[in-house]
């Protein structure tokens, strides 16, 4: 989606502080092993909606292989009084493919480490079925 904080976020991750004006895209980085958690080097990849305007995003995925895991994302809790995981909960009950969901904040570094965290153990860990259930022999 767009303008949801995706830039600021990893600006925010990077640099510890929220940044006051934000290109619209950041380069790629790597975060080496030591500095993560689960000491694992982390690439991450920012992209822009601007960039997309107008255009359609696929997702695609083999139906008979690993799923990829998802996680949800509430940037900009700060804007907000209450959680709104309320909403989000039935929405990961029903995907099994979401791994967690999180709400954090760019500007006030709420959960900024935390999110990276989870998503790296999405990948390391997955809790969900790594192959479709009813998948054929
Ligand atoms: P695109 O590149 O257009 O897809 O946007 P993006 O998802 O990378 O969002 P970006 O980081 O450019 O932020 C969009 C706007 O939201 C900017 O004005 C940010 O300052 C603001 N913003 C980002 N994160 C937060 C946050 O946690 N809280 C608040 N209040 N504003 C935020």
């Amino acid at each position: 989606q767009t303008k949801v904080g995706k830039t600021s976020l990893i600006m925010s991750l990077v640099s510890e502080e929220f940044p006051d004006v934000v290109p619209y895209k950041v380069e790629e980085i790597t975060i080496p092993a030591d500095v993560t958690p689960e000491r694992v080097p982390t690439h991450i990849v920012d992209y822009s909606g601007s960039d997309t305007q107008d255009h359609v995003i696929c997702i695609v995925y083999s139906v008979n292989n690993k799923k990829v895991p998802l996680i949800l994302v509430g940037n900009k809790s700060d804007l907000v009084e209450h959680s709104c995981m309320d909403t989000i909960l039935p929405i990961m009950n029903k995907y099994i493919e979401i791994e967690t969901c999180v709400e954090c904040s760019a500007k006030s570094l709420k959960n900024i480490s935390e999110l990276f965290y989870y998503a790296q153990k999405a990948v390391l860990h997955p809790t969900g079925p790594l192959y479709c259930l009813d998948q054929k022999e």
